[in-house]
């Protein structure tokens, strides 16, 4: 065979096995119907597509919004917000098969969270909606009657999955919430409000508040309770510095409860049961530390040693808790791999320099045993109250 010929059959081959792909993309895309748009965008995040054409003569839109790589058992949405950045007040366009098995399109104003997407009308006109379905593609077709004159606009868009008829809550990970942004059908200019809005950023300030206080404070403040007091000169420096850093820990950590508990109260519908529970569980563990202190018994009183268990126990228990529901936000959170990898080197770090610290307490201990000293550290020795700074109460 000529050489000339093989590479040409090579390169076709090559092609037809990327072609899919490049049909993906909004510039190359060929509608079935053959319609033509004059403008596309490839949104951000999630697999999808806008492509429209804008008529400035009457201010209407005629698109074609696609959503790929989904099945019939899916149902996505596109929007646009009139008022706002996020899903809540958005006029939205769905699609999905419906009971008869076919894809269907209707409009849904979005008036909460909870929302089940039934159909209702848009606060402008939408002349014509259609949606169709080929190669787990879904395509919304719709002509807008854009409202007083206006070209630019908050968009979303979104999927899910439709059960028992009706279209159940979308992923509340990753794509899923950072799918929002800007579109100008006038100049063809969009923007990604990256995964933002106020939303996105209020999860993300739950996230920091959280993972410095209870995820990286605490287990400091209790390395340092155990560890710091071997060294008799950090006596009773030790409890202060514990204190401090738990108080710290426990105030910033309240105001991440917080946030938490308001993003649970505007998003119903949301279900992050075991982050939740897991938050609640914490914030009581916390409280009760706090208020223990004020309990405290003084150092040679008999109870003294059942405080110490209690406190030590309940201490323990919220730091294990703490990291366990860090790394379940960041789940939910789904921010980059970065993130986590720097909470894991964090953990990782106080871990080792607690093994450390635990080896060289015991050293200690022992050389103090053999020397007979008669001060141990709190707790290597059995006696845990042996040490406790005679200031404090
Ligand atoms: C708007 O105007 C365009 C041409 O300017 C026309 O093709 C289209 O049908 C009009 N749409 C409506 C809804 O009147
Ligand atoms: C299903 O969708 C098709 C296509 O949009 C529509 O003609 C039909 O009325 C719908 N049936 C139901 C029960 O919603
Ligand atoms: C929606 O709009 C149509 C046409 O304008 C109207 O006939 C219908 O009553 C409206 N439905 C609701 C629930 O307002």
């Amino acid at each position: 065979m000529d050489k000339s010929l093989k590479i040409l059959l090579l390169s076709s081959l090559l092609l037809s096995l990327f072609s899919p792909s490049i049909a993906q993309t909004c510039g190359t895309y060929q509608f079935s119907s053959n319609k033509l748009f004059a403008t596309c965008t490839d949104l951000p995040y999630l697999p999808s597509f806008l492509h429209w054409t804008y008529h400035p003569s009457n201010g209407t839109v005629d698109l074609a919004y696609r959503h790929a790589g989904v099945d019939t058992s899916a149902w996505v949405a596109w929007a646009l917000n009139l008022d706002k950045a996020g899903m809540e007040g958005s006029q939205t366009l769905v699609a999905l098969h419906n009971t008869t098995g076919a894809a269907h399109a209707y409009t849904s104003d979005v008036s909460s969270y909870s929302t089940t997407l039934a159909q209702s009308n848009l606060s402008f006109n939408v002349p014509s909606l259609s949606a169709e379905y080929v190669n787990n593609v879904m395509i919304i077709y719709a002509t807008l009657v854009l409202p007083s004159g206006r070209t630019s606009f908050n968009q979303v868009w979104q999927n899910g999955v439709v059960s028992g008829g009706s279209p159940q809550a979308h992923s509340f990970t990753g794509d899923n919430m950072r799918s929002t942004g800007t579109v100008d059908f006038a100049t063809g200019q969009t923007s990604s409000t990256g995964g933002g809005g106020s939303l996105q950023r209020r999860r993300n300030v739950h996230g920091v508040l959280n993972a410095v206080s209870w995820g990286t404070l605490m287990p400091i403040g209790a390395i340092i309770a155990r560890y710091l007091k071997v060294f008799k000169s950090a006596d009773p420096a030790w409890f202060y510095l514990h204190v401090t850093c738990q108080s710290s820990a426990y105030i910033v950590g309240v105001a991440g409860w917080a946030t938490g508990l308001k993003l649970g109260s505007d998003s119903s519908g949301i279900e992050h049961t075991t982050h939740r529970n897991i938050g609640i569980t914490l914030f009581c563990l916390g409280t009760l530390q706090v208020f223990a202190l004020l309990l405290r018994p003084k150092k040679d009183h008999k109870f003294r040693l059942y405080w110490n268990i209690y406190h030590w126990t309940v201490g323990y228990v919220a730091i294990i808790l703490s990291i366990v529901n860090v790394f379940e936000g960041l789940d939910i959170l789904s921010p980059s791999k970065n993130w986590k990898r720097a909470y894991i080197g964090v953990i990782i770090f106080l871990g080792s320099n607690a093994v450390m610290l635990e080896a060289y307490t015991w050293y200690i201990v022992l050389k103090r045993k053999k020397t007979g000293s008669d001060k141990y550290p709190n707790g290597a020795n059995g006696q845990t109250h042996s040490t406790w700074p005679q200031q404090t109460v």
